[in-house]
């Protein structure tokens, strides 16, 4: 009976190790991937990313769920090589980095480039990550004070002063994007101007201040953010405009022919029109046509076809 025990023991430990082995052979350890991952996305292949930036160092765990814990572990790894574009989400660039990093037995260490967010899963007051590049940013989660993103560009678009102004900025990738929706905007015989781009958490501070000594507080918060609370402090937005208003920012531009082309193409190049009529409620905001905020080609194309604001499509309405 004893020898019947151990036999089966044995045979069970041994088939388990076979089938382990399998799957060690079924999932190779580098893949290299012409799709993109980012938050919200599932499965195999996230697994997969999860295991190789756990190999790097990185304290997360494999829940194959692109969770804030990956989206940091990204970002991290893109701030700590120096990568392109640094925005949390997974490409062939950033699989580059892991291949390099796996291959000389690299591993990351604390302190990180972002600390890594204490909880995961539950946003808090202050977002933990801001380079990510679908952070929320509203009246439920701030920037912290001192958040200056460190790719800061001024893209190669029409402006309507010529002052060089820290409001021409933008985030490296986000000044690209706008630079090609400019682009097929000018083909198609239409001029888009950028009018106000990056504000520091100071600058926005005199804006808000000011406008609240005008209308009183609660009425200034409906068109304008508190510090910290603005978008602008992200480096991810431009308020556009055009000749046809003046080179306003104003609810008319949304009828010009200008405005009408924007809400139709942003999205091709990864911008949203933000604050969107009928949505008031959600954003808290009112509707402002010319703000545009990047959030990659793939978010922005799925809000628009599902005709969701930022907070509607990451679920995270009041
Ligand atoms: N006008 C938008 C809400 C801002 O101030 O960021
Ligand atoms: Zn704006």
């Amino acid at each position: 009976m004893k020898i019947k025990v151990i036999i089966v023991t044995l045979l069970t430990l041994f088939l388990i190790g076979c089938s382990v082995d399998n799957i060690k052979q079924y999932i190779p350890m580098l893949t290299k991937t012409d799709d993109t991952l980012q938050k919200l996305d599932s499965g195999k292949a996230v697994v997969q990313l999860q295991e190789e930036l756990i190999s790097l160092g990185y304290p997360i765990e494999a829940t194959g769920e692109y969770d804030e814990n990956t989206v940091w572990a990204v970002t991290d790894l893109q701030l700590e090589e120096d990568a392109i574009y640094v925005n949390g989400i997974y490409n062939d660039s950033v699989q580059y980095i892991i291949e390099q990093g796996l291959a000389k037995k690299f591993i990351v260490q604390s302190p990180y480039y972002v600390p890594k967010p204490e909880q995961p899963d539950v946003y808090t007051a202050i977002i933990e990550n801001p380079y990510e590049i679908l952070s929320v940013v509203n009246k439920e989660f701030a920037l912290p004070s001192d958040y200056q993103p460190l790719d800061l560009k001024v893209p190669n678009v029409r402006f309507p002063f010529e002052e060089d102004l820290p409001q021409k900025q933008l985030r490296k990738e986000a000044a690209e994007a706008l630079e090609n929706l400019f682009a097929h905007a000018e083909n198609d015989g239409l001029h888009l101007f950028a009018q106000s781009g990056f504000r520091s958490f100071e600058r926005q501070e005199q804006i808000f201040t000011a406008f609240a000594e005008q209308d009183g507080e609660e009425a200034a918060n409906k068109y304008s953010a508190r510090p910290g609370e603005s978008e602008h402090q992200t480096g991810l937005v431009m308020d556009i405009t055009s000749e046809s208003v003046n080179f306003q920012l104003t609810t008319e531009f949304g009828d010009t022919e200008e405005g009408i082309w924007v809400a139709k193409h942003a999205h091709e190049y990864g911008f949203v029109v933000r604050y969107p009529k009928g949505k008031e409620s959600i954003t808290q905001y009112d509707y402002e046509p010319w703000h545009l905020r990047y959030v990659g080609t793939k978010a922005a194309t799925e809000m628009k076809n599902n005709n969701e604001t930022l907070e509607e499509y990451l679920s995270v309405t009041k």
